[in-house]
């Protein structure tokens, strides 16, 4: 499906949705990058899923994961109408089980883990749009690194958006915005997340700000370190060796 069409048929659905001059770079992106398997953390009503999909669909290959929470249930159009409407759904896989994508991740972490500790990556690209704030999409990005495979792409959407932007909003998604300090308040919480996690991260590499607003950042590409079962081992009799001498006092 050709850009120009999602971005026609996506005009009418309610915010929030990405605008369309993004929705062409994020439909680019994934047409030259050919990803075999995307995440995206943040449906809403799935117009920025409906960009991806349809560039995997023009690909002819891949598919995309999108996360949402159970605790805000969108309608006129749901997900699900928009990318049905579309014919994309074939191409997405709609989740919504759990309160956080924290706790998606967290359960993708563990099924893809080896008895040595070793976490087997799933995904090409990772979009993250979702609740903008240092606690929740500081530890997705700690989450979403072990999940990403040699060579994909991080993108984080609101490098610019701060809480202030919605200072008379009691809460914005799980942050009760009269509960934070002033800093809190002012700050882009996805830009300190950027700078001071991503960047700051062994395993990224190739990092980019677009429009002041998109961060994009590679996970290097090469063999990531590997831990053996005797790693682990070391490390349980150290950890016994510690909390014996600990109860001895
Ligand atoms: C800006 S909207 C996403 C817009 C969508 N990417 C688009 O462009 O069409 C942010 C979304 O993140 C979701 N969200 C916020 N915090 C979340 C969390 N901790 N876990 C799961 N979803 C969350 C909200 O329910 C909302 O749908």
């Amino acid at each position: 499906m050709e850009f120009a069409e999602v971005a026609a048929r996506t005009e009418a659905v309610p915010h929030p949705h990405i605008p369309s001059e993004r929705g062409r770079i994020l439909y680019d992106h994934v047409r030259e990058a050919r990803p075999e398997r995307v995440l995206e953390l943040g449906t809403a009503r799935g117009v920025s899923a409906a960009y991806i999909a349809a560039a995997l669909e023009a690909n002819g290959a891949g598919t995309l994961t999108t996360v949402d929470s159970t605790t805000f249930p969108w309608v006129d159009p749901t997900p699900e109408e928009v990318l049905g409407g579309l014919g994309l759904l074939h191409r997405v896989e709609l989740d919504r089980t759990h309160s956080t994508y924290t706790w998606f991740l967290k359960e993708r972490i563990e099924e893809r883990s080896d008895q040595a500790g070793n976490c087997e990556p799933l995904y090409d690209l990772c979009f993250v749009d979702g609740g903008k704030s240092w606690t929740t999409d500081g530890l997705a990005v700690f989450l979403i690194e072990k999940l990403l495979r040699s060579g994909g792409w991080l993108l984080l959407d609101d490098l610019d958006w701060s809480f202030d932007d919605v200072a008379a909003k009691r809460a914005h998604y799980f942050t009760p915005i009269p509960l934070l300090s002033e800093s809190e308040r002012r700050e882009p919480h996805i830009a300190a997340v950027f700078r001071l996690l991503v960047m700051q991260h062994p395993s990224f590499t190739d990092f980019r700000i677009q429009d002041e607003a998109w961060g994009w950042a590679r996970k290097a590409p090469g063999e990531p370190r590997r831990l053996t079962i005797e790693a682990k081992r070391t490390f349980r009799s150290y950890l016994h060796t510690g909390l014996r001498r600990l109860a001895r006092g």
